[in-house]
């Protein structure tokens, strides 16, 4: 078994966290991967505060283990946030804050409520103003990664950000989908692995099911940064750029931003009335390089518990047997 500070501080078995993923994640998928003995997170990004509220209700019927909510920082409303302190979870998990945010203040409120502060940077300055201001987890994530990310690549931010922030705890983030990266992450010093696309392909992950044939289809070659999703949506990230499939949409509007911003509203319906409709061609797929190493939907936990499994036995056989005294 494979243990480090992290599961003492969020109380879990295995050191493997679930990316609060926005309406990609649900009370289901956090609880899968909290019973699991990893540490499931819920996004926030498209809920309300009486979802919050119901969504936290919902986790707690399902599994009696720690487990996190989400909040991207730049966008949380004060109702929103007082809903997750309501709620009461182990841990508070940010991202995204704006240059003028007052992250001493955002995250005494969470310690008072009892929760433990975990941010999310992909910069070392950036996680060095977080642990600053008092966060317990520091989350670097590198560029591999699904969704919206920042311009260095995992194997270069985690150490940087480790070093950064010493002696606060770091998970690694971004392009981790297996046992290796789990080692990985923990060579380069982080405590453990926050996981985004490989638990988009569960039954559990609330997503289409053709946006998951799309991941398990994908080689990893075919993911791309690009603003399009974020100006079709009208959301202005502080920083970040999305990995996203280039798929026939991205290829469309790729490099023609200017029309993009001319024909918003219109594009952004097309790329919503695709996504419901489950058109893994023409809407925006948020995933990871790391597709390129799934090849299944396998379950919550069967992910959890195969990667804790893998990690074990690398350090135990393939590492250990790499030393000479
Ligand atoms: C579809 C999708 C939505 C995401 N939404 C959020 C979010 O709302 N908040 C957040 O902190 N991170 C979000 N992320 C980023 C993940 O937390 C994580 O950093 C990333 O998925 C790690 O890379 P991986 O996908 O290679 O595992 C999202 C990622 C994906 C793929």
């Amino acid at each position: 078994m494979i243990h480090t500070r992290i599961c003492d501080i969020l109380e879990i078995r295995h050191p493997i966290v679930l990316g609060g993923m926005g309406s990609a994640t649900s009370p289901r998928l956090v609880a899968a991967v909290s019973n699991a003995g990893g540490f499931g997170t819920l996004g926030t990004s498209t809920l309300r505060s009486e979802q919050i509220t119901a969504a936290a209700k919902e986790i707690r019927a399902a599994t009696d283990r720690p487990f996190g909510i989400n909040h991207l920082l730049f966008r949380m409303s004060d109702e929103n946030y007082a809903a997750t302190l309501a709620a009461r979870p182990s841990a508070i998990a940010f991202a995204w804050a704006r240059p003028e945010q007052d992250l001493r203040s955002i995250f005494a409120r969470a310690h008072d409520a009892g929760a433990k502060v975990m941010y999310m940077a992909s910069t070392a300055p950036e996680a060095l103003r977080a642990a600053q201001a008092g966060a317990d987890v520091l989350i670097a994530q590198g560029s591999e990664g699904g969704g919206h990310v920042g311009w260095m690549a995992t194997i270069v931010i985690v150490p940087m950000v480790v070093s950064a922030v010493a002696p606060v705890p770091v998970l690694a983030a971004g392009g981790i989908a297996d046992g290796r990266g789990l080692v990985a992450a923990l060579a380069l010093g982080a405590e453990g692995a926050l996981l985004g696309t490989r638990f988009l392909a569960t039954p559990e992950a609330p997503i289409h099911e053709n946006f998951k044939q799309a991941i398990v289809a994908s080689d990893g070659h075919d993911t791309m940064l690009t603003e399009l999703h974020d100006i079709a949506s009208g959301i202005v990230w502080p920083g970040a750029m999305a990995r996203v499939q280039r798929n026939a949409v991205v290829e469309r509007w790729a490099g023609r931003e200017w029309a993009v911003r001319q024909n918003q509203a219109s594009i952004a319906r097309e790329i919503s009335d695709a996504r419901k409709a489950g058109d893994a061609d023409n809407t925006t797929l948020l995933f990871g390089q790391d597709a390129g190493l799934i090849d299944k939907i396998t379950s919550a936990a069967e992910i959890v518990q195969a990667i804790a499994a893998e990690a074990h036995n690398i350090i135990r056989t393939r590492l250990t047997a790499c030393v000479r005294n």
